[in-house]
């Protein structure tokens, strides 16, 4: 083992070597491919990854099949977060992994920072982000990574979470359509994509020792979907356990979680390898359904060795593990085709700087726009505000999503650039606010550009903006009524001031092209579409989970009471009026939507197994003066007997339309979305009633309804 890497060492821009080397090795000259075949019976394409695998085993000593099950640490070879060394005898390829949810992360240079994946998910585009996933994949590809450390696709059950700004958003379904159109992106450049972080990874403050404690049917419905998405629709070849403990078990011990829920219902042939130092034990995790130890061997090298030695963990065990690792990556071509990147690659280019520009025009949400202040005129002069003009603009999330931006155009530099020669833009910092009042009142329009900083491995301590940025916005809006606030954080903020500006964007933290991009919104170069994949609250206490039991936890257990009421959910339970509700966001045009029909409305199934698909179908009119794209979304309401929150979202579709345009639009629901899991049977099923429709453009614009009636029981998926 030590004697094959250290072979590597020398080789700082090893990857693609290392990649490609297994392969040459055991494909030899043309005359012995032959009988290299033969001897390597598994390089046959022609056969099922699983056969593949499972031929390839019967030949591997114990100590290789260790080798398979834990990362090395340190890597022996620059760059890559997590690395499993080749295997030249046999021809398997090393395992390179690195992160990189808005980006190439660990420290990569010449790579593309995009905007954060709260940002590309408020597009609410699954095109936009299966491109998102494409452009990360194939930067990962070209620096030698061949397991890309994402999506993380966890549902944001608590506002303040640190890592809300790296998922989707609130939804399970919505998390699961997105996870499912990033994961096929990243996929279709070479890497496999890795399911970040299972499960009840919602919180960072204490993630190393909380237990999340959830009812088995909040689990189904609201946790577990994104990762049943992105299994059974995605393929994703890799999940990855989270630190947290859900119900008093380890996540990379938990059986239920990984054995239960991914072997033997949604039949996962792929590999759960754990998060970076979530292993705590060598059988519990074997036999908990933990299929690789990352980043090192604490738990699966030595230690694991010597249990298989002493029978505690049999050897068609540990082949069981190895198989679901190999499987993936014959499936996914690791063994059949060779890698060029390298680390030290350039993977840059002018198609994903314009894309990165791209995303953050269409993430970034109007929120609010008072008299049609925006967009703003060309000839208006502006004071900026914030850290707009600074060295350091928000433009990305910490922790392992961090990525080395090849340069960030900050807004102010953006707002100059698009304004013009003749345009007053003034900036000022907003530190003296005497100075910022002053400068508010010279100037026709204010844009105040707010931010949180917001990482992994900390939640935020409330949801205020910090620092003065509140008292800087208020004092600006009290001299000037045409203020426009920027958000550049990574969740919901609340804000105090929101009756005194005229105006609101939330920018998430959006990349490299920060400035280009909010500059070409705040113009109306581009019209903004982007609809809020979260929640945002009018106050700190009217929120899901308020309470300490429930978040940051009490003696380290943090209760889910609010079971399936998570996001809007609880809104909606509780009327509750949120400051911006989920789904909601603005344009510089207007749209209505009319002659809503359903079909069937009434469904049966003779079987009395599955239903159909129903469809909806709408038409949608731009009855503004600007071409823009509206998300159509469609909420189910239960029969009150089922136990379910309000309303839930089934399905949503973008649509582009010219001023003036009208366009027919059709949804499809599926079974699912009038399904429950039911603890009785341990099953779902589709209970019999009548099922509301409600379609709209945010969770309460809802203006067209109509219903369906489920006339039996039946069992579901
Ligand atoms: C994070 C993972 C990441 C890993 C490797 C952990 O701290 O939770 O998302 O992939 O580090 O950097």
């Amino acid at each position: 083992m030590r004697i094959r890497t250290s072979r590597f060492a020398c080789l700082i821009i090893g990857a693609s070597l290392l990649l490609t080397i297994p392969a040459s090795a055991v494909k030899g000259a043309p005359d012995t491919a032959g009988k290299r075949q033969d001897a390597h019976p598994w390089r046959d394409k022609s056969l099922s990854p699983a056969r593949r695998a499972n031929l390839l085993i019967e030949k591997m000593t114990l100590d290789e099949k260790i080798v398979m099950v834990h990362g090395v640490s340190p890597i022996p070879i620059k760059g890559y977060v997590g690395y499993v060394p080749a295997n030249l005898r046999l021809g398997i390829p090393a395992l390179t992994l690195a992160d990189g949810r808005a980006g190439v992360g660990n420290d990569a240079k010449d790579i593309t920072l995009l905007p954060a994946p709260i940002a590309v998910a408020s597009s609410w585009d699954l095109g936009l982000i299966h491109q998102y996933g494409k452009v990360l994949g194939q930067e990962q590809w070209a620096k030698g990574t061949n397991v890309e450390l994402g999506p993380s696709i966890d549902v944001v059950r608590v506002p303040e979470w640190g890592r809300t700004f790296e998922s989707y958003g609130e939804d399970p379904y919505f998390n699961g359509r997105m996870a499912v159109a990033e994961i096929k992106g990243i996929q279709s450049q070479g890497p496999i994509a890795d399911a970040n972080m299972y499960l009840t990874m919602n919180q960072e403050n204490n993630r190393f020792k909380e237990d999340s404690i959830v009812d088995e049917r909040t689990l189904r419905e609201i946790y577990l979907p994104p990762f049943e998405a992105a299994i059974l629709d995605g393929h994703v070849g890799t999940v990855m356990c989270a630190y947290v403990k859900t119900n008093g078990i380890y996540s990379c011990e938990n059986p239920q979680l990984e054995i239960d829920f991914l072997r033997r219902d949604l039949k996962f042939d792929g590999w759960v390898m754990s998060d970076w130092g979530a292993t705590h034990s060598t059988v519990a995790a074997i036999k908990g359904g933990l299929d690789q130890q990352m980043p090192d061997d604490e738990f699966y090298g030595k230690a694991l060795k010597a249990a298989v030695l002493d029978g505690h963990v049999s050897v068609s065990e540990l082949d069981e593990h190895v198989r679901n690792i190999l499987v993936p990556m014959f499936r996914h071509g690791l063994f059949d085709k060779s890698q060029p990147g390298n680390w030290l690659a350039n993977v840059r280019s002018p198609e994903h700087d314009s894309f990165s520009r791209m995303v953050a025009e269409q993430g970034t949400i109007l929120l609010k726009n008072d008299a049609s202040l925006l967009p703003l005129s060309d000839k208006l002069s502006i004071a900026v505000f914030g850290a707009a003009g600074s060295k350091q603009p928000k433009v990305e999330g910490g922790g392992s999503s961090g990525v080395n931006a090849p340069y960030v155009v900050s807004p102010l530099d953006g707002i100059r650039k698009r304004s013009g020669a003749g345009t007053q833009v003034t900036y000022a910092l907003g530190s003296d606010l005497d100075a910022a009042s002053k400068a508010a009142r010279n100037a026709e329009v204010a844009i105040v550009f707010v931010q949180t900083d917001e990482t992994e491995g900390d939640d935020r301590l409330d949801l205020k903006l910090p620092g003065n940025q509140d008292q800087l916005v208020t004092t600006v809006a009290g001299v000037n009524k045409k203020t426009i606030v920027v958000l550049d954080t990574g969740g919901p903020v609340l804000m105090p001031w929101i009756d005194k500006v005229a105006g609101v964007l939330e920018a998430w933290y959006p990349g490299q092209e920060d400035g280009n991009a909010i500059a070409a919104v705040l113009y109306g170069d581009y019209n903004p579409s982007a609809k809020s994949p979260l929640t945002f609250p009018r106050t700190a206490s009217a929120i899901p989970t308020a309470n300490k039991e429930q978040w940051p936890g009490v003696d380290g257990l943090s209760t889910y009471s609010e079971k399936l009421n998570v996001g809007y959910r609880w809104y909606d339970a509780t009327n509750g009026q949120p400051l911006f509700p989920f789904g909601f966001g603005l344009s510089y045009t207007t749209f209505q939507l009319s002659h809503l029909s359903v079909a069937p409305t009434n469904l049966n199934s003779a079987s009395g197994s599955t239903l159909g698909k129903v469809l909806l179908k709408l038409q949608v009119t731009n009855t503004g003066k600007r071409d823009g794209a509206e998300v159509i979304q469609a909420y189910v309401g239960h029969p009150a007997v089922n136990g379910e929150p309000p309303h839930q979202l089934g399905a949503f579709e973008k649509v582009q339309l010219k001023a003036g345009e009208t366009k027919p639009v059709t949804l499809e629901l599926e079974q699912r979305a009038f399904s429950i899991y039911d603890m009785a049977s341990h099953r779902w099923i589709t209970p019999a009633g009548t099922y509301e429709i409600l379609v709209g453009t945010s969770s309460r614009d809802l203006p067209l309804h109509t219903s369906i009636t489920i006339a039996q029981n039946t069992t579901s998926k």
